[in-house]
């Protein structure tokens, strides 16, 4: 990653950009030289990451609302990033949603919500992407897919306090492995990031649930701090870089050590 520049002439493809981990990332992109697609169901907030962006960097960037969840709507992203730009180099996989509690009590539409975004919908934007990113001359490496997942997803952090939450993240990585073994001979690698807790709208709205978490699994975390989204952009860059080019399928925890200690409990 020393080239300042490193990402100049490839295009990001971020999800959920317009909050928390996913505008961070798109800056973090735009700082390295790519140009950005931005998707987000809200339009009004990817409207203003591309704002922030532009104050900083001159880079090229696509707005797309779409619902990830809905195959159609992916398919007219899809359509609009092709007339702009032809081909991506990276996807972000990140918009999610975190609803109810305990799995069992947990409604159906949640279930469905929840699924429906963090599961299908990374599904639905990678199956309709990942040939765009196969057909490019980049060597050795042509595509980076990196999945946002979470501790929660992780074996030793299912989470009965967001249950179905840490099925969807549990999906997702396996998702990563099996996406790395499909994609690896088109020279495609798929890795994920899982974050511990973090500081972003998901968990600011909702400050009862970091308190308590905290207090009912006894969580020591060895960084004695929550995270900040920089923190997950920087590994976003190093899986969107050349450093990265021979690690795929795999899962790097970003908790400031807070799985170590659930397991040494
Ligand atoms: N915040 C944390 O501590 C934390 C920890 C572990 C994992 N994560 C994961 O990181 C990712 C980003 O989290 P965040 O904290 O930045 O969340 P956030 O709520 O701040 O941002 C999520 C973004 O996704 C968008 N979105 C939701 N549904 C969508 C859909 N159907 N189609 C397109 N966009 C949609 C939202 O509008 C929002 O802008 C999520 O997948 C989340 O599960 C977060």
């Amino acid at each position: 990653m020393t080239n300042d520049k490193f990402l100049a002439g490839k295009v990001a493809l971020v999800t959920g950009a317009g909050s928390g981990f996913g505008r961070e990332m798109a800056i973090a992109f735009a700082g390295k030289g790519a140009n950005l697609v931005l998707n987000d169901i809200n339009l009004e907030s990817i409207e203003e990451t591309k704002d922030m962006i532009l104050k900083s960097y001159k880079v090229d960037i696509l707005l797309v609302k779409a619902d990830i969840s809905d195959f159609n709507q992916v398919k007219e992203m899809r359509k609009k990033v092709v007339e702009k730009f032809d081909n991506i180099f990276i996807l972000v996989n990140n918009a999610g949603v975190r609803l109810g509690t305990f799995s069992l009590v947990t409604k159906e539409e949640d279930y469905n919500k929840i699924m429906d975004v963090n599961v299908k919908g990374a599904w639905n934007v990678t199956k309709a992407f990942y040939r765009r990113m196969s057909k490019q001359d980049f060597k050795p490496i042509t595509g980076k897919i990196i999945n946002i997942a979470s501790c929660a997803g992780t074996e030793c952090g299912a989470n009965p306090y967001i249950g179905i939450y840490s099925v969807s993240k549990a999906a997702l990585i396996s998702f990563t492995k099996l996406w790395a073994l499909e994609l690896g001979s088109s020279n495609i690698t798929v890795n994920a990031i899982c974050p511990g807790l973090f500081l972003t709208p998901m968990y600011k709205n909702n400050p009862e649930f970091i308190r308590e978490f905290i207090k009912r699994r006894n969580i020591r975390l060895p960084i004695d701090r929550i995270g900040e989204s920089k923190q997950v952009a920087d590994v976003a860059l190093f899986l969107a870089s050349h450093a990265s080019d021979y690690i795929t399928g795999q899962n790097i925890i970003l908790d400031g050590g807070m799985t170590v200690s659930v397991n040494t409990l």
